[in-house]
């Protein structure tokens, strides 16, 4: 494919050559590591010379974000997502994490609750604790082959100590983009009982099929953005996570004093690099991300199949996300297996438990690596299961 030829993402970069988590968990070991969700491609040319160019300057001052900067951002969301929003509702974080954990602290009081669907990112699970709240899940269920919510748990979970509304979306680990209808109804939901609402749309840049476009739910209406905390990153779509530069849109100037306000005295500014990495993204990164929408979507086509050919395992397709989200318990059941993360480790393949996303016997696949990484861990998937 020209674009992939252009772009290449079949080569292979030897990451163990660097620190780094992703490959120094197996460091001296024959692991593939299909985990934590980054991809093992280099950052596109315009945002390494970007950072190269700025690099090059020498000097690394106390620095906050700039014009361009905000009207590349801005514009990247009018542009991708129809989404427009005011320059003054952005407010620079350091990451998407401290971002949904700013959002409980300032949500109600130390003893309410913040309100989630699982299985989810991990520190979605932690953030309640961190800040005092108590954590309410509802679990996502598998219908008609999709993740869905289901509507009734989630008005049996809500109290009259729920505050906050936290959403993963699209959402990781199962990849769902979810449609106009659901939205609707989650921020419905929101409005009826009056809960602030923090939606990590993290992964919007990474929607696989043009029928399944992101929508922000804060673009729903006025409302629903006036109630919403929207936490966005250049970091997974154009994989420069580690440097750590994220935003909240923040409509409600209230809801924005009483967030900026959290932040005083802890929150850092976003690394200067981060800064200078996002305006690059946004405004000169998008042949690179439609390049890799390609890329990505054959790669979700291997797995689908590979794992379709595998006993005792199943999966969904993931409209978002470069993660797989596999259900092992039919693995399990027969071959007497009590932890398929470890039994896939010592075939080879480093995954990620499902436990820590709140549902034991799955387990999360990475497919952003080049092809050959994926087939390799396929292959040795398949004969692990083939012993
Ligand atoms: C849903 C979600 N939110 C946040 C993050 C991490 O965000 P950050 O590195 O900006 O803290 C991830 C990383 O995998 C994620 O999947």
């Amino acid at each position: 494919m020209a674009a992939n030829s252009e772009f290449d993402f079949d080569r292979i970069i030897d990451r163990s050559a660097v620190p780094g988590e992703k490959w120094g968990r197996y460091a001296g070991r024959d692991v593939l590591p299909l985990w934590v969700a980054d991809m093992d491609f280099a950052a596109p040319a315009a945002v390494i010379e970007a950072l190269q160019a700025r690099v090059a300057h020498g000097v690394f001052g106390y620095t906050g974000p700039w014009p361009t900067l905000v009207e590349a951002v801005v514009e990247g969301l009018r542009r991708d997502h129809g989404w427009t929003v005011e320059p003054d509702w952005l407010v620079w974080l350091p990451g998407v994490v401290t971002g949904f954990n700013l959002a409980c602290a300032i949500a109600g009081e130390p003893g309410d609750a913040v309100l989630t669907a699982t299985p989810v990112y991990p520190p979605f699970l932690a953030a309640p604790a961190n800040t005092g709240r108590t954590l309410q899940r509802v679990d996502l269920v598998l219908r008609d082959g999709r993740w869905q919510w289901d509507w009734a748990a989630l008005e049996a979970a809500v109290s009259a100590r729920t505050r906050l509304l936290l959403l993963c979306s699209p959402h990781n680990p199962v990849g769902r983009v979810f449609d106009a209808t659901e939205l609707r109804r989650l921020a419905d939901f929101a409005a009826r009982h009056d809960l602030l609402v923090c939606s990590d749309e993290i992964h919007c840049g990474l929607v696989l099929d043009a029928a399944t476009p992101h929508r922000p739910l804060a673009a729903l209406d006025e409302a629903t953005a006036r109630r919403t905390i929207t936490l966005m990153a250049p970091s997974k779509t154009w994989n420069i996570a580690a440097l750590y530069c994220a935003f909240a849109v923040i409509p409600e100037a209230a809801l924005r004093r009483r967030y900026r306000h959290a932040m005083r005295g802890l929150v850092p500014q976003a690394n200067v690099l981060g800064l200078v990495a996002t305006e690059a993204a946004y405004r000169d990164g998008e042949r690179w991300r439609q390049a890799l929408l390609a890329y990505l979507r054959a790669n979700r086509g291997r797995v689908l199949e590979a794992v379709a050919a595998l006993p005792g395992l199943a999966t969904t397709v993931p409209e978002a996300t470069y993660l797989a989200w596999i259900d092992c318990r039919a693995m399990m059941a027969a071959r007497g297996i009590d932890d398929p993360a470890a039994f896939f480790e010592a075939a080879g393949v480093g995954l990620s438990d499902g436990a820590a996303f709140g549902a034991p016997g799955f387990v999360r696949l990475n497919f952003g690596c080049p092809r050959a990484t994926l087939e390799a861990a396929l292959a040795r998937m398949a004969r692990a299961l083939a012993a």
